[in-house]
């Protein structure tokens, strides 16, 4: 076989800040490549994955459960989904990954980010996104958005402002601690602005 290993690319941001949309659109430039991607999500993206995800959305939990599980699903989906997929050379677009643990776990719940760290270590020490996304935009944007999809919220979404204002900074530390990961992309702007940055990104960085 002899597959050049693929790239392993994450979405992330506050709820409502319109990453899921994007993905696709990077999908399709792949795509255009010839190269073969995995879309897929956390918490989730394996059948366990999918269930814990329904306890984590919906389910009253202590902070620390929340947070194993996160990476319980994580470990799962790497094993079953991710690794083997880079393996054999596809690149991998995830909706979410473990910086979302320390923003909302650790930035909005106030989890220990030692804790979470001894807990990525454990998970995934040898592997990180070659590139991260991180669309970025105020909280109360964000929120106009969740409302006007009039739909049930989960766990995460019901939070109050501060939660999500913690949630954004936490984010934006994360980005200042891996400049070269995590690109920061300015999302309170038209949506077709932010597809033109997306694809520069992925462009520069990973083609
Ligand atoms: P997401 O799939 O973006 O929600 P939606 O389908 O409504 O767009 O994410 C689900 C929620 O899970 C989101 O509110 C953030 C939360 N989450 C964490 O708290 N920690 C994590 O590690 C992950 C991956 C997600």
């Amino acid at each position: 076989m002899g597959n050049k290993r693929g790239k392993f690319i994450t979405f992330e941001g506050i709820d409502g800040a319109g990453k899921s949309s994007h993905i696709a659109g990077v999908a399709d430039l792949l795509g255009k490549h010839g190269l073969r991607v995995v879309t897929t999500r956390e918490p989730g993206g394996t059948p366990l994955g999918e269930k814990l995800r329904e306890l984590l959305l919906n389910e009253p939990m202590h902070l620390e459960t929340e947070a194993m599980l996160m990476f319980a699903a994580r470990r799962e989906h790497l094993a079953q989904v991710i690794e083997p997929a880079l393996a054999r050379g596809d690149w991998v677009l995830c909706d979410r990954f473990s910086d979302a643990s320390y923003a909302y776990q650790g930035g909005g719940r106030g989890l220990d980010k030692q804790k979470l760290a001894a807990l990525e270590q454990w998970v995934h020490g040898h592997l990180q996104a070659d590139l991260t996304l991180l669309f970025d935009l105020p909280p109360a944007v964000a929120g106009e958005r969740i409302a006007a999809q009039a739909r049930k919220l989960d766990r995460f979404e019901q939070e109050r402002a501060d939660f999500h204002s913690r949630v954004r900074q936490a984010y934006l530390e994360r980005a200042q601690s891996a400049p070269r990961r995590i690109q920061v992309i300015n999302a309170d702007q038209p949506q077709a602005d932010i597809k033109k940055l997306v694809e520069e990104s992925v462009i520069t960085h990973c083609l």
